[in-house]
Formats: structure tokens, C-alpha cells, sequence
């Protein structure tokens, strides 16, 4: 497969497990995290699945390093959590046990890295998930509070995640 394939088979991939996520929190009250804003993309998906018109609203908080997204796709300063993950989540008391879906997307092209990094976010973002709450991920963060969740048709096991927090 072309790394272009490779690359519009993660993104629907991503797409498609956001949008299977969202079913699976629809009677279930809680936030929305996301965990990684880059250039925005995913976060602008998240606000319309839940800000849109017609979407049941709910609030959506986003932790970035730093901002560098289109500027359309910048959360209000009050909903993100600006700095190093591993040093704002575990500030982020305000989160524990109020999440109803978590986004990570944090990583990069190495693999390696990005193994490294949800190994380490993991135990800081499982206290901010409800019970019941779905963790979607790039990485695979399988743990005994996750419980592995079936892929949206189409998605190739592996490709991406979905948890349910025991
Ligand atoms: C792959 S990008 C996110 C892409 C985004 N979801 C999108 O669709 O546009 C990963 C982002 O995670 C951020 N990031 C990585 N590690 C981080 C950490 N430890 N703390 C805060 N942000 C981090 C990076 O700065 C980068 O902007």
C-alpha cells in the first residue's frame, strides 16, 4: 500500500471512529477531550459532532503543547489546557470522572515515540474518563479499566482504537 493509501485509510479510519464514538456516548452525560489539537482537524469534527447545529451540545476542552492550528480550529482560551499533557492533566482536577469521550492524538510518525507517549498519558487520562465514557486512539493503550471496543465496518483492526472505561 502507498503511504498515501496508508495516510486517507487512517484519516477515514479516524473519521470514522469519531463518528462511531459519538453513537456509543450519545445517553451518556459527559465532556468532550480532546488530546492532541495540531492543525485542528479532528477537534473541528468533534465541534460539529457535538456544537453543531441539530447536535446535542457539549462542552469540549483540548490539551496542546502549543497552539499551532488554522485559525478557525483555535478552542476558546478557557477550554484549553495549554502545556505538556503530563503536566496539565494531572492539574486538571476539574476533569476527573467528568469525560464522556477522549480523544488521543498526540503522536507522530514514530512509532516507537508514540508507544511510549500512551503508555505514559495513559494512567493521567483513565481518572478524567466516566464510567461507561470511550477513549477512541491511535494508539493502543489496552489496560484492565479499558475494555477493547468492535471497529466502525471498514476499519482495519490495528488502524485505530475504541476503549469503553470499565
Ligand atoms: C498528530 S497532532 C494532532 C492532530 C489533530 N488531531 C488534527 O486532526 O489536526 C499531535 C499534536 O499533539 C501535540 N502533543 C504531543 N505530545 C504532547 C504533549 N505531551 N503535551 C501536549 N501536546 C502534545 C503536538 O504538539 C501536536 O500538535
Amino acid at each position: 500500500m502507498s503511504r498515501l493509501d496508508s495516510f486517507i485509510r487512517r484519516l477515514e479510519a479516524q473519521r470514522a471512529c469519531l463518528d462511531r464514538a459519538t453513537e456509543l456516548v450519545r445517553d451518556l452525560d459527559g465532556i468532550v477531550l480532546e488530546l492532541g489539537l495540531g492543525n485542528g482537524r479532528t477537534y473541528d469534527h468533534l465541534r460539529e459532532l457535538f456544537q453543531g447545529r441539530d447536535a446535542p451540545w457539549r462542552d469540549i476542552y483540548v490539551c496542546e503543547r502549543q497552539v499551532a492550528a488554522h485559525p478557525d480550529c483555535v478552542p476558546p482560551a478557557d477550554r484549553l489546557l495549554l502545556g505538556d499533557m503530563f503536566k496539565t492533566l494531572p492539574a486538571a482536577g476539574f476533569l476527573i470522572d467528568r469525560v464522556a469521550l477522549a480523544h488521543f492524538d498526540a503522536g507522530t510518525g514514530d512509532d516507537a515515540a508514540n508507544r511510549s507517549l500512551a503508555a505514559g498519558l495513559r494512567p493521567l487520562i483513565l481518572p478524567l474518563l466516566r464510567g461507561g465514557g470511550v477513549l477512541a486512539t491511535q494508539q493502543e493503550m489496552t489496560c484492565p479499566e479499558l475494555t477493547a471496543l468492535p471497529l466502525p465496518g471498514g476499519v482495519a483492526d490495528g488502524r485505530y482504537h475504541l476503549y469503553r472505561r470499565v
